[in-house]
């Protein structure tokens, strides 16, 4: 017992940078898109750490990650194994995160005005926000 105990104490620190920030997010992207970089940069300011990865090849990793057929947007990313579509607000992705629930991940469709990366001075869409089932099919995760 006397050797368990520090054992967790480090076992806590070593974990602390882990959970101190958002996860990396991997963004695929084509090198010509400004509302990508504009979503890039709300995912910075809300704390995750991006790698972006400029391709002409966005498809294969939609293909991979399991976005629904006629559902692709302008750019595709993945953190912890979940896929996010499109411009979806930082604070659904925290949330998923936490919630963990068994699906592909997020999307938003058709790029709305307003939304995160698309934003229009003060004018703004409703959209909804869609969680992407493990069978492809959705449902609404949150509406703005
Ligand atoms: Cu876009
Ligand atoms: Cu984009």
């Amino acid at each position: 017992m006397k050797i368990q105990f520090p054992a967790l104490i480090l076992a806590a620190a070593l974990s602390t940078p882990v959970w101190a920030g958002q996860p990396v997010m991997d963004v695929y992207k084509s090198p010509s898109c400004g509302c990508c970089g504009q979503w890039v940069e709300h995912m910075q300011a809300n704390g995750f750490t991006v790698r972006a990865h400029n391709t002409d090849d966005v498809a294969q990793h939609k293909y991979r990650l399991g976005v629904p057929p006629g559902q692709g947007l302008c750019h595709t990313a993945e953190v912890n194994g979940y896929l996010v579509e499109g411009h979806v607000p930082a604070r659904e992705i925290k949330r998923l995160l936490k919630e963990k629930p068994n699906a592909r991940g997020l999307v938003v469709p058709a790029m709305p005005l307003g939304s995160p990366g698309m934003e229009m001075g003060n004018y703004r869409e409703h959209y909804d926000v869609l969680l992407v089932n493990r069978d492809g099919s959705t449902q609404i995760y949150a509406s703005y």
